[in-house]
């Protein structure tokens, strides 16, 4: 098998630009975890080097020291022009947005302004095992309203959980994934649509996690929660941080919907205070300089998707994979090899290859691993062939 040549015109793709070696002497979560004859292929780091625009903003600022407290709506600015440029959408409202520390700790704040404790909050498993950790944490219950077999909402499913949400009498909040981790779904403007009807017939509160959206593709596919008829009370987290590879540099932006700015005004003015400055200088530079690296990116995501087909097809044809229309996430279905309900214990160990473990991920996620292909051909391929030697065992 050999790799798919990349086409980009312009910007070098940022995936073939770093060795396993270099790599490896980064020391955070994704490199650290396991023993150096691992690979890992989990937590959410893309193997990329940053791009040039986040270079300068961050150089620039230790350079002059300006690492002190964060000011001013640039990055929200930011994010507005980058929405209208890339999705067409012109609905993001300086005024309605509220910077925060990172994207979950926004999720938190925000179901805090629309929920109490002991009320539900409805999650699409499979799903980013944080919600669960986070919601619990927070003394709110889960409500499980799972993907259907085609990875998309089931509009059914949800309003049943919807409905067994507000049985009680509390109020109740959806923690929409979108685009979904780990499936990479993107949900339709239509889907969407109907999301926010139903959130107002049952007044469940939409909070839409929108972390991945800049991994969709640029031609119009993702569609902002915030714009779809009938999303005005809905709230939202958006971030630079998955697309540029941002997380160790703390910042996110909360956005509300028309209806929703008194619920945003209501979040305490502290909460502010824990994004890092040189964090929301990065995630500026990100959106307002840094298209041209993501596009290169997204071509290299495109190629990984095919050349993940590829190698599966060849090495493991027993594993299912859909690939998603964003993030760099790929959820396989690993059901047929019988290595139980935690493949990726079984590829650790046996394989030397670090995935996410399905059963993390809620209902639907046993028998599955997801695997992160945001690093260089070489690398995924070298991880597939260690996930089959250890299947065949
Ligand atoms: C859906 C989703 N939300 C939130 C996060 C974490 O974002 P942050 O580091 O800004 O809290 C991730 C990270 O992978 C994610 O996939």
């Amino acid at each position: 098998m050999t790799s798919i040549p990349h086409e980009t015109p312009g910007e070098p793709n940022p995936l073939n630009a770093l060795t396993l070696d270099l790599l490896r002497r980064r020391t955070s979560m994704k490199w650290r975890t396991h023993p150096s004859d691992v690979l890992p292929l989990w937590v959410a780091e893309m193997d990329v080097p940053l791009a040039e625009p986040v270079v300068r903003a961050v150089t620039r600022a230790l350079t002059l020291g300006d690492t002190g407290y964060p000011s001013g709506t640039a990055y929200a600015r930011a994010l507005a022009e980058f929405a209208a440029k890339r999705w067409g959408w012109d609905g993001l409202a300086v005024e309605r947005t509220a910077i925060v520390p990172d994207v979950m700790l926004g999720v938190v704040e925000m179901l805090k302004l629309v929920t109490a404790p002991g009320d539900a909050v409805v999650v699409n498993p499979p799903v980013y095992p944080p919600f669960f950790a986070f919601v619990a944490h927070m003394d709110r219950r889960i409500a499980e309203a799972p993907l259907g077999a085609d990875g998309r909402l089931d509009l059914d499913v949800l309003e049943q959980a919807y409905r067994r949400a507000v049985a009680g009498g509390g109020r109740a909040a959806h923690l929409l994934c979108s685009p979904h981790n780990p499936t990479g779904t993107v949900h339709t403007a239509r889907e969407l649509a109907a999301v926010a009807a139903l959130a107002d017939r049952y007044g469940v509160r939409v909070v839409a996690d929108e972390i991945h959206a800049p991994l969709a593709a640029p031609d119009g596919d993702f569609v902002p929660y915030l714009a779809v008829p009938g999303a005005q009370n809905g709230l939202s987290l958006m971030s630079a941080s998955k697309g540029w590879n941002l997380a160790g540099l703390k910042a996110a932006l909360a956005i509300a919907g028309p209806d929703a700015a008194a619920d945003l005004a209501r979040m305490p003015e502290e909460v502010g205070h824990g994004p890092s400055h040189v964090g929301v200088l990065a995630h500026t530079a990100a959106l307002s300089e840094g298209t041209a690296w993501l596009d290169a990116l997204l071509a290299g995501l495109d190629d990984n998707r095919r050349l993940l087909t590829a190698l599966l097809a060849e090495h493991l044809p027993g594993v299912g994979y859909r690939p998603g229309g964003a993030t760099y996430l790929a959820w396989l279905d690993c059901r047929a090899l019988g290595l139980g309900d935690d493949p990726a214990a079984v590829f650790l160990e046996r394989g030397r290859v670090a995935l996410s473990p399905g059963p993390d991920f809620g209902t639907g996620g046993a028998g599955h691993v997801r695997l992160n292909l945001a690093t260089s051909p070489e690398i995924l391929t070298e991880g597939v062939r260690r996930m089959a030697r250890a299947a065949v065992r």
